[in-house]
């Protein structure tokens, strides 16, 4: 009988395996109307997803659970799909001024979670917080989230159902987040140009 650890494994692999081709169908170059956020990367041909092999493997990257993962897209999810920036800012400095958590949400790039945790924060949220779930079927299935359903939860504490992410996406996501992100440091002008491309000259005059 394989260890609990393995069978995890084999059975996250099985996701991943799963995962993939709807991530490779899925992939759309990045839009290029002038205010919108750039691509993650401007060095990889249109059409070819931004690769994780071109960025280290940090202390907190499990980099088989991201096997596949398309950074761009990941960005599109942080920036659009997803909404993260309204709550923790464009560079993930918890500043966003969403007014469910004005300038007072994580400081994603002081976070020091791993690929899992990541991953389940983001699909689960953090009930009793305004840091919402975002996989649709989250406490409606038991197994999706820690064995809770929304019964479990008084109304002060219940999650709050931000936007719906299929489990490609969360994946992309987290790649960039833990590639462009995370552990970061101080916010540069370069980063912020690579983020908003086009529209730079006026978001990141702050920077200059
Ligand atoms: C409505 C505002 C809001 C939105 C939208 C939101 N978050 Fe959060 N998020 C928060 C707040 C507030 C916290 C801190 C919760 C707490 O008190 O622990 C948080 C915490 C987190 C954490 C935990 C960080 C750590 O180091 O413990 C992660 C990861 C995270 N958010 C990622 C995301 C991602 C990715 C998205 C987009 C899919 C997102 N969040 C959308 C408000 C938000």
């Amino acid at each position: 009988m394989p260890s609990f650890a393995t069978r995890a494994k084999l059975f996250l692999a099985a996701i991943l395996v799963a995962a993939v081709p709807v991530a490779a169908f899925s992939f759309q170059p990045p839009a290029t109307t002038t205010d919108a956020p750039a691509a993650a990367t401007t060095d990889t041909a249109a059409g070819d997803p931004a690769s994780l092999s071109s960025y280290p493997v940090t202390e907190f990257m499990n980099a088989s659970l991201l096997e596949g993962a398309d950074i761009t897209k990941g960005q599109q999810v942080f920036a659009r799909t997803g909404a993260c920036l309204t709550c923790h800012g464009w560079n993930g400095d918890g500043m966003g001024k969403n007014p469910r958590s004005e300038g007072d949400a994580a400081k994603l790039r002081e976070s020091q979670l791993d690929t899992q945790t990541f991953i389940d924060t983001i699909s689960c949220g953090i009930p009793g917080t305004p840091m919402p779930y975002h996989n649709n079927q989250a406490y409606k299935k038991p197994e999706i989230c820690f064995d809770q359903v929304m019964a479990d939860f008084d109304a002060a504490n219940a999650p709050r159902k931000g936007k719906s992410l299929r489990p490609a996406d969360i994946i992309n996501l987290v790649a960039y987040i833990q590639t462009h992100v995370q552990g970061q440091g101080p916010t540069t002008l370069e980063q912020c140009q690579e983020f908003f491309g086009a529209s730079a000259s006026k978001a990141c005059t702050n920077l200059e």
